[in-house]
Formats: C-alpha cells, structure tokens, sequence
C-alpha cells in the first residue's frame, strides 16, 4: 500500500465525476434475491390490522396473509418469514407445535396458492406462551434443555406445513443440533436451519413485542439473548452454532451491531443473515413521517450498510418498499 499522497496525480474524485463511472466502480448492490419480509399472521378472516409501533406494518389472517404475498411475489420478492399471533397461549408454547397453530395452517395454505414462495418459519416459544418468555419457565427463569424439546417439536411440525426453511430465535444452547436431529429423523433433511446465532438483549425489538404480543410478564431476556457489550462471544455463538449443523448465522439486530456482521463475514464461510429489526424500522418510519428524513433514500443507505459489512441475507420490513424503490 502507497502511504504518500500522490496528489495532484491521483485524484479519487476523477471515479466520482458522473453517475456512469460511479455506476461502474460501485462496489455493492442490493438485490430482492438477498431480502426477506417478515410478516405477521393471526386467528380469524379477513384481518389486516395496522400495528400501531410500526405503521405500513399489519397483522394478516390466513386469507389476507395470501393475498398480501401474492403482491409481493408480484413485486418480486421471493421469501418471507413468518411470526404467528395464536388465538390462545400456554404455560409451555406446545400450541405452537400443532398443524393447528396459526403459522401451520398460514403456511399449507401459502404453499397451496403460491408453490414458488420461500417460506422461512420462526421458531420461538415467546408468541406463544402466557408468559411471553422464549421457554419454559422452572424457578423463574427459562430452563435450557425442557425448552429444546418444543422446539423441536415445533420446528418439526412447521417442516410439516411446508417450512423451507426454520429458523430458531430462542438463543437456548444446543438448540440446532437439537432441532437438526429431528428434522432429519422426520425426514427432513433437505430442510436448512437459518440460526438466529448472534441475537443481542436489545431495545430494539420494542415494536415487535407489541406486534407480536410477546413481551415478558415478568423480568426480560438477559439470561438467553446476548450481552450487548460483547463481540466475541458472538462468535463463540455462530461457532457453536455452525458445528451444531446450521446452514446460515444470523446477526440481530442490524444497524446498530455491523461490526459484528462485518466479523463474522471475516471469520467464517457461511451465509450471514442480519436482521434490520422492528425498531429500527420505525425509527426510520416516524422521522420520515415527520418529514424529517428522506424515507427512500435513509433506507436504501441502510441496505447497502449491510451489504456493505458483509451481510449475504436481509431480513427487512422494507422489503415491499425497497421493491417499489428499485422499480422507479
Ligand atoms: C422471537 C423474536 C423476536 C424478534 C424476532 N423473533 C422478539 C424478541 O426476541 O423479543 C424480533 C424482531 C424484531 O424486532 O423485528 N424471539
């Protein structure tokens, strides 16, 4: 590398002066291929139900479910993952284990009107138990190794319905090998596992527990979701995580954690996954609204910041309007 300035004979605007030579040298892009929206599912018909943290955000019945993801395959967006708002919930979350569970019947019937959809189901006891922790609950606290059990039991049930691909968001040990062992004794073994590996204790998902009705009753997930403070167990957990068997790590949330997606692009070779959560979605959204940010623009930078760190995979609430964006 030289270390002297070379001015005036170097000149780094000289690649700047129109938009072909910026167009030509731009070093990273942003594709629909690389997004995935999340979307919210709940009981009865013809719900499509604005969550008031995240406007432009609903929660869809199964027959509004369908209708919105044909919209969005119009648009050309090809995958989304799915969160499920039951009718009831449990001590234990086993009601999202059934073929009856919300996501369950959301998913056979995707599949049945849109073959061609990617459908990444989450896997997590929180919207589902009465609790709203991620687990089951012994002496206070979410127990390790009972929880593993339903998330199994989950994760198998959901690759029933027609999961692509599951995607575990608990952040309890051992959960991927765990959850690896029964897919494939079902039978599932082309089913990848999308590990949320680096999930962060983080203020950020504020909006989404209000989405989703799963905020903790009691005390909050500092004893399953990561330290804030902490890099380098994060890669301890994709570590732990990839020689469990997962297919892709995922960093979450995004903005606010690349220096950790940026890390595990440099240390591992596998997919990663970042996590553009639900608050920072509506921080965006309510400045915009407010008229005190271009919308467009702030989220297109924020796309290509994660492409930017090295992030393979985005998972957006933007991605209908990164798809109307790329179209103009
Ligand atoms: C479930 C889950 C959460 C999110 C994704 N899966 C919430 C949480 O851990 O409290 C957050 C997503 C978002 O904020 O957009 N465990």
């Amino acid at each position: 590398m030289m270390n002297r300035p070379q001015f005036p004979t170097t000149r780094l605007r000289r690649l700047r002066y129109n938009a072909q030579i910026r167009e030509l040298v731009a070093e990273t892009n942003v594709s629909l291929n690389d997004l995935v929206m999340p979307l919210f599912v709940t009981f009865g018909e013809n719900v499509k139900q604005e969550i008031t943290s995240m406007p432009g955000q609903y929660r869809f019945s199964v027959n509004t479910l369908v209708e919105k993801c044909k919209l969005l395959c119009m648009k050309g967006i090809k995958s989304v993952l799915l969160f499920g708002i039951p009718e009831e919930k449990d001590e234990h979350g086993h009601l999202a284990c059934s073929e009856n569970s919300i996501v369950q019947k959301a998913m056979v019937a995707l599949k049945k009107e849109l073959p061609g959809l990617l459908i990444i189901a989450d896997v997590c006891n929180c919207e589902y138990t009465t609790h709203g922790h991620c687990g089951t609950i012994v002496d206070g606290d979410v127990e390790n190794d009972s929880t593993l059990k339903t998330l199994a039991a989950q994760s198998v049930s959901l690759a029933q319905a027609g999961a692509d691909i599951i995607a575990p968001s608990d952040m309890m040990d051992g959960r991927v090998k765990v959850i690896r062992e029964a897919l494939d004794e079902a039978g599932f073994y082309k089913v990848p596992i999308m590990a949320y590996s680096a999930k962060f204790a983080s203020g950020f998902y504020g909006p989404f527990r209000d989405a989703a009705d799963s905020a903790p009753a009691f005390g909050n997930r500092s004893t399953y979701q990561m330290d804030i403070r902490n890099s380098n167990e994060a890669l301890r957990e994709i570590e732990q995580d990839i020689a469990e068997g997962a297919d892709m790590v995922m960093v979450k949330p995004g903005l606010a954690y690349l220096d950790i997606v940026a890390r595990v692009k440099e240390n591992f070779n596998i997919p990663v996954v970042v996590y553009n959560v639900s608050g920072e979605y509506s921080m965006v959204k309510a400045a915009a609204q407010n008229g005190w940010i271009d919308e467009q623009r702030v989220v297109m930078e924020s796309m290509i910041s994660f492409k930017r760190a090295g992030a393979d995979v985005i998972l957006t609430y933007w991605a209908e309007t990164i798809a109307d964006i790329l179209k103009e």
